[in-house]
């Protein structure tokens, strides 16, 4: 049987503590909530008072509900207010010595068969618990932000920590209706080993003026359907704990240099610019603790959002693959002519057909009229030869992922399309530059990187070459506008915004699983409860394909030499075995049997 817990402690009442709080008086338990300070205690107490309102505001809690619940809430300054309390949640600042302090007090000051458990993100709950008397009875509960939104908790249980204390605690992760994965002591344990690195490396692109912390936001949510972007993350996570765990991990994880913290992070901390909390971090807010983003001498102007190129009424498509194929219903049913060109007629028949194909869907899904059909059906022509993109002011090139061929097709555009057309690539790996410095006019050459399925993804990367003008830019943006779509524009590196912090992510986890830390499974609840994410990481894996993430991967590998990017050696093993993912039933998981 595990044991009842009637009354709990939560120490620090910040970003986390306040949540933390809200969870366990939500589920029925008396909480005293200690602070450092009057001054502390109230900040906190506001915090939480605020998020109750907000969920009432929501229809999320009733008024009577919100009276109940704070009713089961004791406010206090100091740690001796927590003599009497069965479990304690330690949610302080991310120092080693302030934990082990406070560790070390609640020891004298708790009864002895109380819990004492820290909420901390990548310091050593073992180092924590050696500062007691009591380190059989320390445990690590890992709330994620907002504690009381997401799901996850992380259970991290020491080589000391006793059975019947991992028991009792799972169990009452199951009363709070959260879940919970059990796991050891390491760094940064599942989620954050696997979310930081990306959010460090978000950083370092904004730092590098690579992106704009709003297309690198936009980016990632449209991208990966990610319910935030990193850099909102960072200001709801607060960056000077942010910092801390960065640090933390740094020292603790292999010094991978992917977690030591990016200049920028410690400057903004320095400077007061902590996120959510301070009213202004990567973004501005309304007030500090406010949610509310306003605008700020950052803020791209809304001026130039507007408006269809004048010039651009003519397209040309050149490739007969899923992605010319989307991109060609793209264009056409927001209105364009179409060229489609394609190695032959037979080839031109199968696109046109997977055309029509797609498009009577979207009639049957209503999401189309049948004469809207037949209009964009009818703005394609369809041609065999590059000779037909003689008069077209755009055009699009997504043929097969081979630079020779990229760079012979861009070599022939420029010797067939007429001046000042605007020449894309949708490459998603190789650079673009490559293809620019094929043509004679390297200034009108883009990268156009639509993902995958582009009648359906609201994503789009433009990506400038060093050469491209910034009018060729200025068209390639007004035209994603006019195709519905959002543009981000980056700079032309490997993996541009998206597949640069997606990839390296994935690799990471399959890394966790070869290092046996946790499981498939496990890491897929883990970024999916605690994070959000539409998917787990090998769910993604697996529909992406094996082969195509390793690619990928190597090709970061290669441009940046990050020794951290490095190909997990069982990525590259599943590959050779075959095991390509659901495209073949069977990649991390086998779907033959499902
Ligand atoms: N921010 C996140 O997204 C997040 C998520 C999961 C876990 N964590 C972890 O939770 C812990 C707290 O992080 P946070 O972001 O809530 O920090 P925070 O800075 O927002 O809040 C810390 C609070 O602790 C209080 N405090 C400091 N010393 C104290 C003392 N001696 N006694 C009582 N209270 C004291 C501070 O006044 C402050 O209100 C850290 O270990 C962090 O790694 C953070």
């Amino acid at each position: 049987m595990a044991r009842e817990f009637g009354s709990v402690g939560v120490v620090g009442l910040g970003t986390m503590g306040a949540g933390i709080v809200e969870v366990f008086a939500r589920s029925g338990l008396s909480v005293t909530a200690v602070e450092i300070s009057d001054a502390a205690l109230h900040r906190g107490e506001s915090t939480m008072r605020g998020s109750l309102d907000r969920a009432v505001a929501k229809g999320k809690l009733s008024a009577e509900g919100r009276d109940a619940l704070l009713e089961r809430v004791t406010f206090a300054v100091g740690l001796d207010a927590l003599g009497d309390v069965d479990l304690v949640i330690e949610a302080v600042p991310e120092h080693l010595d302030l934990k082990q302090r406070i560790f070390a007090e609640l020891d004298k000051v708790c009864k002895p068969e109380a819990i004492l458990a820290t909420n901390t993100s990548s310091l050593s709950v073992t180092e924590i618990s050696v500062a007691t008397g009591r380190p059989n009875q320390v445990i690590g509960m890992h709330f994620f932000n907002p504690a009381p939104i997401m799901k996850l908790v992380e259970v991290v249980r020491t080589v000391v920590t006793s059975q019947d204390v991992v028991t009792d605690i799972e169990a009452l992760c199951e009363r709070l209706g959260k879940v919970d994965v059990t796991i050891t002591d390491r760094a940064g344990f599942i989620a954050n080993a696997l979310l930081f690195g990306y959010l460090n490396q978000a950083v370092s692109m904004v730092e590098a003026k690579y992106a704009t912390r709003e297309d690198i936001d936009a980016a990632m949510k449209l991208g990966c359907g990610l319910p935030m972007g990193p850099l909102a993350l960072m200001d709801l996570i607060g960056l000077d704990t942010a910092y801390e765990i960065l640090d933390t991990m740094y020292r603790r994880g292999g010094r991978d240099r992917r977690h030591a913290p990016v200049p920028l992070i410690k400057q903004m901390v320095t400077a007061g610019l902590l996120g959510r909390k301070s009213g202004r971090g990567f973004y501005t807010y309304e007030k500090p603790g406010s949610p509310v983003v306003v605008a700020d001498e950052l803020t791209p102007s809304s001026t130039a959002e507007h408006g269809r190129p004048t010039n651009i009424a003519k397209v040309g498509v050149v490739g007969s693959g899923t992605m010319a194929t989307g991109i060609i219903e793209v264009f056409a049913k927001a209105g364009f002519e179409v060229v489609s060109v394609t190695r032959g007629a037979e080839k031109s028949a199968k696109v046109c057909e997977r055309l029509k194909t797609s498009l009577n869907k979207g009639v049957v899904r209503g999401k189309l009229t049948e004469q809207d059909r037949d209009a964009a059906i009818g703005r394609v022509t369809w041609s065999a030869s590059l000779d037909h993109l003689s008069d077209v002011d755009l055009v699009v090139e997504a043929v097969v992922e081979e630079l020779s061929v990229k760079k012979a097709l861009f070599a022939s555009l420029d010797e067939i399309c007429k001046p000042g057309v605007v020449l894309a690539t949708t490459t998603s790996s190789l650079p673009v530059i490559e293809c620019a410095v094929a043509t004679e006019r390297p200034a009108d050459v883009v990268g156009l990187h639509f993902f995958n399925p582009a009648p359906v993804m609201g994503l789009v990367e433009v990506v400038r070459t060093i050469r491209t003008s910034d009018a060729t830019v200025q068209t390639a943006a007004a035209v994603c506008r006019a195709l519905a779509k959002h543009a981000v524009v980056c700079a032309d590196r490997s993996g541009f915004v998206v597949n640069a912090l997606l990839f390296p992510y994935l690799n990471d986890a399959v890394k966790m699983v070869e290092a046996s830390y946790s499981t498939a499974d496990d890491i897929d609840y883990a970024m999916k409860l605690g994070c959000g994410y539409p998917m787990g990481p090998f769910e993604l894996l697996d529909v992406v394909g094996l082969d195509v993430s390793l690619a990928i991967q190597r090709e970061l590998y290669l441009e940046l030499r990050e020794p951290g990017f490095a190909p997990a050696p069982l990525l590259e093993h599943l590959v050779t075995a075959g095991y390509l993912g659901r495209k073949v039933s069977r990649g991390f998981r086998d779907y033959s049997k499902r």
